[in-house]
């Protein structure tokens, strides 16, 4: 249903429940998402974004609620990742003598996944358009998340669409911050951050300060995926501020797989010691855990402990996964460990170890592994562990 934020500005978007995992990346979005579009209606008509193709032509009969498609001036292509751009074929056979307006490096990648002769205007950081009585004002934001990022600022109504940034993968029956669960919405938002911008979480803050200090007065955060923060919009912002420090919670990750129940023992022994020193931990059984919400938890805890059985003079394979998401989205301030049994090579553990080394978190207890099932020294010794873990947080 098309919602009008201010005088004149409409979400136009789709919220779709269905939604469970999210294209090629695999990101599990359990309570679905929106593809927010927005409606810019001055003297010159805008649109911000559009949605994923599959709902083009949703977006089109909710634009057509308030204008003629055909009337639309420009179209903001903040980002060209298919969630947010897809729909442009669809707009741009509605509205061809539109605009496409594109950040500089929008100018490769949105011709690039297209390959159509629209019209295209590139801006910089400070370049801005005139509606009529507002203007859009834009703001580049290389690697937030893509290359080709960029926020769109409408001066007058005050209102910041940054796109993908403070947005959050949460289908809802409302549109705004102040009408949700809160506690589902910042753990949405979280996932997000965790997921997706860790690695970029230096150009967070820089961003962050930049924008700041331009002193825009923002009434509205309406971001691409999600609720639309106006109660408090800055919330999200200092919110942001502070994931991007990346100060991890004391508590503790441990993720293990486990063959025939051996290296279980020993997760939950290591749990135990953490426990006993008052270190809240999540025990993450990879097989039936969300690679994910795994790595939300990572992102939140400060110690992050790794248990495999060996296989073929190595760990399993389902762990592989989230070892690889631990090198590619560069943790900052992570202590762990790792462990696990064996019964005639055990090289799992050193390679896990090894691994967590290159990945920048510091191994503060030696690896620990267990001949076939563990014994009453080996849990106690894992239990100790959990103690060592605990104390060099
Ligand atoms: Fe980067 Fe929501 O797409």
């Amino acid at each position: 249903m098309v919602t009008e934020l201010k005088r004149g500005v409409y979400w136009v978007g789709v919220v779709d429940w269905s939604l469970k995992h999210f294209h090629g990346y695999e990101l599990s979005t359990h309570r679905g998402s929106t593809y927010n579009a927005y409606l810019l209606v001055d003297d010159k008509i805008a649109l911000v974004d559009t949605v994923w193709g599959p709902f083009a032509e949703q977006l089109m009969a909710n634009i057509a609620e308030i204008v003629e498609p055909a009337r639309i001036d420009y179209v903001i292509a903040n980002h060209s990742e298919i969630d947010h751009a897809g729909a442009l074929p669809v707009v741009m056979r509605h509205a061809p003598n539109a605009t496409v307006v594109v950040s500089k490096r929008g100018l490769d990648s949105v011709p690039g996944h297209f390959h159509q002769a629209w019209k295209f205007q590139a801006v910089h950081t400070g370049d801005s358009i005139s509606l009529g009585k507002n203007n859009l004002v834009f703001v580049e934001a290389p690697m937030l998340h893509w290359p080709d990022s960029m926020f769109t600022y409408l001066t007058g109504l005050n209102i910041l669409m940054p796109n993908d940034a403070f947005g959050q993968h949460y289908a809802t029956a409302f549109r705004y911050n102040d009408q949700v669960d809160q506690t589902e919405l910042y753990e949405e938002a979280l996932k997000y951050y965790a997921n997706i911008l860790t690695p970029f979480s230096a150009r967070v803050t820089a961003k962050i300060e930049e924008v700041l200090k331009l002193n825009l007065p923002v009434d509205i955060i309406a971001p691409s995926h999600g609720v639309i923060w106006r109660d408090n919009p800055l919330q999200i912002v200092n919110q942001y501020a502070q994931w991007a420090k990346q100060e991890p919670e004391k508590r503790a990750a441990i993720i293990y797989d486990t063959m025939w129940e051996g290296t279980r023992h020993l997760a939950e022994a290591i749990g135990a010691g953490l426990a006993s020193e008052g270190v809240p931990f999540a025990a993450l059984y990879v097989p039936v855990s969300d690679r994910n919400d795994i790595i939300t938890q990572v992102f939140r805890s400060r110690a992050v402990i790794v248990g495999s059985p060996t296989i073929n003079r190595g760990y399993l394979s389902t762990l592989a996964p989230v070892m690889e998401d631990l090198r590619g989205l560069e943790f900052k301030n992570k202590v762990g460990a790792a462990f696990g049994c064996y019964g005639w090579s055990g090289e799992a553990v050193k390679i896990i170890e090894e691994q967590l080394k290159q990945y920048g978190i510091e191994v503060v207890a030696p690896a620990f592994k267990a001949k076939w099932q563990p014994n009453t020294e080996d849990l106690a010794r894992c239990r100790e562990m959990g103690v060592q873990i605990a104390r060099a947080m």
